[in-house]
């Protein structure tokens, strides 16, 4: 294992941890910017660490695409290549290609597509997969596993299950660095709350350095989605991060740190940034509206960010479809929120104030209580 997991705080079911990797010490619960090229969109690294990112997330498709895990492994690994000091994650790849390219198909040997650089069919085996990981040097990886959409029922969702499951040992026997790199099981199951006690069980079996909860945030209801990550974190070992995949909103972030998961990566933060809307307490704020046109103010006046201490809306309305630079301002500042709401969660649990925190917040978000 090439992790320490210490909780530092509760208050009930929530958590509040530090969580040692080889690159950096984390504080829990936290949110993961997601990188899909090794870099976060329109983002220097060195903006990302005073923004106080703590762990990016790369993509093993894309980066296996271009520009290569042989190449990025002869650069040093993807911490040198991209010249970032602190943690990195990567997924494992078969999510990415099953949600971008729909002729990806599932066979227990792999995952099958087409190369989106040259039309021809390839294989991503749970081996290669890590294989792939072991060469880009994340501090933690993922499994391949059989993803598919909540909103499917049926037998296909078993099947999936089964098969992470049998995936995971594949995994397991191919992962080459476990003194340097992290590797984390993913329950799947689906809405299913036997299938997901099933996978939880035969993942924990494993003792693995940290489990993630998979398969969500593909368009099934708040309350089934919540559901399914009350049984896994009730389930999960209490000495070991939980991380909940896809998520998300701020308000699912609260949520599901509440019900006592600890990680969280979304491309909703800089995607929302790239068509306009910042993330503010209130919820959120259309820099395209009209009404920014002649408006002074800062995107959130309550922010301490370089963006809301130097620019106002009427700036950013300006920039924000006619220059690149209007949605790096945006993603600054939301990532930036991101990271604001990770430490306060930290914090306020630790402080034993993580109740008041929550009511705030819904406040702020839901001022007419709805
Ligand atoms: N990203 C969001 N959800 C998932 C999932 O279920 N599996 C993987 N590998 N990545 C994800
Ligand atoms: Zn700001």
């Amino acid at each position: 294992m090439a992790l320490r997991f210490e909780i530092l705080g509760r208050f009930n079911r929530a958590r509040a941890a530090q969580l040692t990797l080889p690159h950096f010490v984390c504080q829990t619960p936290l949110f993961m910017p997601v990188g899909t090229q090794g870099t976060i969109k329109g983002l220097a690294t060195n903006q990302l660490e005073e923004i106080g990112c703590q762990i990016i997330l790369g993509n093993t498709y894309h980066l296996a695409l271009r520009p290569t895990s042989e190449l990025i492994d002869e650069l040093g690994g993807l911490h040198q290549f991209m010249n970032w000091p602190r943690a990195l994650l990567t997924d494992s790849g078969g999510f990415q290609m099953v949600s971008l390219l729909h002729l990806a198909d599932i066979t227990e040997k792999g995952v099958t597509f087409q190369s989106p650089v040259d039309g021809k069919p390839m294989l991503l085996t749970p081996e290669e997969s890590i294989q792939i990981q072991n060469r880009i040097g994340a501090d933690i990886i993922m499994a391949l596993d059989d993803v598919v959409k909540t909103t499917i029922t049926g037998p296909r969702i078993e099947e999936a299950m089964y098969r992470t499951l049998r995936w995971i040992d594949r995994c397991i026997a191919a992962h080459k660095r476990p003194h340097e790199q992290n590797l984390f099981g993913i329950v799947q199951g689906g809405l299913d709350p036997v299938l997901r006690d099933i996978c939880v069980r035969g993942l924990v079996d494993r003792n693995l350095p940290g489990y993630a909860i998979g398969g969500l945030a593909g368009g099934e209801s708040k309350d089934s989605f919540w559901r399914v990550v009350a049984q896994c974190t009730a389930a999960l070992p209490e000495d070991k991060p939980r991380y909940v995949m896809g998520v998300g909103y701020p308000l699912d972030i609260v949520v599901c740190s509440a019900l006592g998961a600890d990680m969280y990566d979304c491309v909703y933060p800089t995607r929302t940034a790239r068509f306009g809307t910042a993330l503010v307490p209130e919820g959120v704020l259309k820099l395209k509206h009209n009404a920014m046109a002649d408006d002074t103010r800062p995107i959130d006046p309550t922010c301490a960010c370089m963006v809301c201490r130097t620019y106002s809306r009427a700036y950013i309305h300006c920039l924000v479809t006619k220059d690149a630079m209007g949605s790096q301002l945006l993603s600054y500042h939301n990532l930036y929120y991101m990271m604001k709401l990770s430490r306060d969660l930290h914090t306020s649990i630790i402080e034993g104030r993580f109740p008041e925190f929550v009511c705030n917040f819904l406040r702020m978000m839901f001022p007419k209580g709805d």
